[in-house]
């Protein structure tokens, strides 16, 4: 196919994996000090899905969003120039997550890499096949997130396990010269303290009780509940302003689902009505680089994005620190 070099990619398939298991904030109250209405007040969370041991793989669980989104899109897998999968827990160090994704949708034509960016991952590795795509690279492109989080989760800590949950979305993107498409993204690597998972082999470590909490995931909860509700609003405007567009514009504002109240609270700043807003994180927590595209799924489901003519902004936050936001036709 040949066309303008100037194409940025529209989604035209989406698909998502959430593992069986489901635990809910009673089944939690039975591990740690906590009750589902601490949870509901604070987090908004209901329940969250949870891998099953040695079933659903952070691997499994990419490649099955995966196939839903080409079988979405209705192309020829080979058509597919690139496949990008965003993960902080993959299941294994080597071979990268998107090569497993390429033999499972036999995108034998597609070049593969994973990205690491902790929550912020899947709208990092969608910013990263659109100019892939602007720059005429490749023509379609498959990006995915897929996160194992209750493998480091610590269910002795109630500060942390509340939250987060497994799963995996996936999107496919074609370069589309008519797009609307815009993108900033910021890191502030002096503030990363707040938000760790440790997990290494390193020689010389010995693996005392201190080493393997390490390995858990540690967060200062009110530092990163303090940077979400300052910077994402700030870039979410400073996006628009980039773009010409005005927020009262936009259809959907579709956040990393970390928090309801980080999300009513940039609603607030923004003043937008909460309903511009989407959430799913009643039902599923922080599923971290998978959130955006499982909502994304939800939303295609339910006709509420689709057809294109949607105005969207994706914003996410996280280790790192990390955030970032896309405006695009949906
Ligand atoms: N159940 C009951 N009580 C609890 C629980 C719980 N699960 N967790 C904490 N508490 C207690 C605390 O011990 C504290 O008690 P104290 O006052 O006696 O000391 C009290 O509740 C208040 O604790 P805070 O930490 O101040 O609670 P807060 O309102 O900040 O809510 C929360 C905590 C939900 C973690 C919030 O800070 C938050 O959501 N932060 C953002 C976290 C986030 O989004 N992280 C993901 C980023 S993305 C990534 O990359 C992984």
């Amino acid at each position: 196919m040949s066309r303008s070099i100037s194409s940025y990619g529209r989604v035209i398939g989406i698909g998502s994996y959430l593992p069986k298991n489901i635990m809910t904030n009673d089944d939690l109250a039975k591990i740690v000090e906590t009750s589902d209405e601490w949870i509901t007040e604070r987090t908004g969370i209901k329940q969250r899905h949870i891998s099953e041991a040695l079933v659903d793989t952070t691997e499994s669980m990419a490649v099955e969003a995966a196939k839903k989104a080409v079988a979405d899109a209705g192309i020829d897998p080979l058509k597919i120039g690139l496949i990008v999968v965003a993960s902080t827990t993959p299941n294994v160090l080597f071979p990268v997550l998107s090569a497993t994704v390429q033999a499972a949708v036999n995108a034998d034509n597609a070049m593969c890499f994973d990205v690491n960016a902790a929550c912020p991952g899947f709208v990092t590795a969608f910013v990263t096949a659109q100019n892939y795509l602007k720059s005429g690279m490749v023509d379609y492109a498959l990006v995915v997130g897929a996160e194992n989080l209750s493998n480091y989760t610590d269910f002795t800590d109630r500060g942390t396990c509340i939250l987060f949950g497994d799963g995996a979305g996936a999107c496919v993107l074609q370069a589309d010269p008519e797009l609307r498409y815009d993108a900033i993204m910021r890191a502030a690597g002096k503030r990363r303290e707040c938000l760790r998972c440790e997990t290494y082999m390193q020689k010389g470590v010995e693996k005392t009780e201190e080493f393997l909490k390490s390995n858990y995931i540690n967060m200062d909860g009110q530092t990163v509940f303090k940077f979400a509700v300052t910077e994402v609003p700030r870039i979410i405007e400073d996006l628009l302003n980039k773009a010409g567009v005005s927020a009262d514009e936009v259809d959907y504002f579709i956040l990393h689902q970390a928090n309801r109240r980080i999300i009513e609270s940039v609603a607030k700043r923004l003043k937008q009505p909460l309903e511009k807003f989407p959430m799913n994180i009643e039902k599923t927590g922080n599923t971290s680089s998978a959130s955006i595209p499982i909502l994304l799924d939800e939303m295609k489901k339910d006709g509420r994005i689709g057809d294109g003519k949607k105005k969207a902004v994706m914003s996410s936050f996280g280790a790192g620190l990390l955030w970032n936001a896309v405006l695009t036709d949906i």
